[in-house]
């Protein structure tokens, strides 16, 4: 990862501008600085001192302020960054981006630029879905502007809902990795210009492609109260899909039980266990790319009790164990129907890379990403460490938060997937 990467980031007025409080401080965390503009309507919702003390430096409020000019012109400002991201992106910005508007320093500084532009729409349903801002958004698309979000949901005003809500901090740092990676991320509004049926996205590098996802652990039961399970929470495989949504793919996840939230634009489908899990990934076939990050439970008990199973001193209970289905072989070694890239992962705690060598081959997928889970906290922690095993050999990345792994690895699959299919 540069540490040098940076992005100019111009916060709008309104309700989701806390959001950026946030996203500053996990850009921090990624090694990308943030240098701020505070529009005149945003200063009503958060401070510049907020926002200074997290960027760790003043940031830009007016045009006309002789001693910001004298530190950095607004020409510079604009130019001396990788990246220009709006968030929130209000009706108004975008409406001024979209006719060329220059009457504050934001405005200036996205007319001036000479580098690509992220925005982060957040606004009422309404006026999104008004002719003038549609027709504002597809100029923007024309002049190449990039665009996250936003989500479907409640809003701030009560009784309101629909599209509207600027993506979350998690997105629009995966969009920014993706800008700042050279690849489009695509926006996910519901009903906006540029979506295809079935969800994908016409941007992004997984546009069209219909990316299936597995995550999180599978309980297996042993009566109708007790269940064998493993430590997987299922960040890894949600942060995955979430990933393949904001490159433009149409996402289907089958989950096992977990405690962490569905992602935003994904189609997930939760299950308990191994066999429910086969069944819901057959049934969201055909995909283009198969993912299966899901630590499902390599047995089950023979026997399932149908009532629980009593403690009555008679001695303890035998509990036969037998072979669940292998999820990632079975679809691997389709003859018909398999996804033109299936990836795996391993999980290990010893011989790490000779193992993944071994389940490559015997499970028959393109790709398997191996991860040491011995006594690292990987499993239901934040961060991993990774291998990626093809038969061409091995690329190993260094310890990564799960966020930044799934942005990567997607970037990554997006391009085996692109050469695969000879584009
Ligand atoms: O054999 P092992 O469990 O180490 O393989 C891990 C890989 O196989 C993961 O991609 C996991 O999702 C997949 N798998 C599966 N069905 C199983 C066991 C593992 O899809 N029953």
């Amino acid at each position: 990862m540069s540490a040098s990467r940076s992005i100019l980031l111009i916060i709008g007025g309104g309700i989701a501008a806390y959001k950026c409080l946030e996203l500053i401080r996990r850009l921090k965390d990624r090694g990308i600085s943030s240098r701020c503009i505070l529009t005149k309507a945003g200063a009503e919702f958060v401070t510049p001192l907020a926002v200074s003390s997290l960027a760790g430096e003043r940031c830009f409020t007016d045009l006309f302020s002789l001693t910001d000019e004298a530190d950095i012109g607004h020409i510079a400002l604009s130019r001396s960054t990788d990246l220009l991201v709006v968030a929130p992106a209000t009706a108004d910005l975008i409406a001024k981006m979209a006719t060329g508007l220059a009457n504050d320093l934001a405005s200036t500084a996205l007319l001036a630029t000479d580098k690509r532009v992220l925005i982060a729409p957040a606004m009422n349903p309404r006026m999104w879905q008004h002719p003038a801002t549609r027709r504002n958004m597809a100029q923007l698309e024309k002049d190449g502007v990039l665009v996250v979000g936003p989500n479907s949901g409640a809003m701030a005003e009560r009784g309101e809902s629909g599209p509207g809500r600027m993506a979350e901090p998690a997105e629009i740092l995966a969009a920014i990795e993706l800008a700042l990676a050279g690849e489009a991320p695509c926006q996910r509004a519901i009903g906006f210009l540029g979506r295809l049926p079935g969800g994908a996205s016409t941007q992004g590098p997984l546009a069209g492609q219909h990316v299936l996802v597995t995550s999180g652990p599978t309980h297996e039961a042993i009566d109708p109260v007790r269940y064998i399970a493993n430590r997987s929470s299922g960040k890894q495989g949600h942060a995955i899909a979430a990933a393949a949504a904001a490159a433009g793919a149409r996402v289907t996840l089958v989950s096992g039980p977990v405690t962490i939230a569905d992602p935003d634009g994904v189609e997930t489908i939760r299950v308990e266990s191994a066999r429910e899990m086969l069944a819901a990934v057959e049934a969201a076939l055909p995909a283009d790319i198969a993912i299966f990050s899901a630590a499902v439970a390599d047995w089950r008990v023979a026997d399932e009790a149908t009532e629980k199973m009593k403690k009555d001193g008679s001695g303890l209970p035998p509990l036969a164990l037998i072979e669940n289905p292998d999820i990632l072989a079975t679809v691997a070694h389709r003859q018909s129907g398999r996804p033109g890239l299936v990836v795996g992962f391993a999980a290990e705690t010893e011989n790490v890379i000779a193992y993944a060598q071994a389940k490559l081959a015997k499970k028959g997928c393109d790709l398997i990403v191996a991860n040491d889970v011995g006594g690292t906290g990987v499993m239901g922690g934040d961060a991993n460490t990774v291998h990626l095993v093809t038969r061409d050999g091995v690329e190993s990345w260094p310890t990564l938060a799960k966020q930044e792994v799934a942005t990567r690895l997607v970037a990554h699959i997006a391009r085996l997937a692109a050469m695969r299919a000879g584009t």
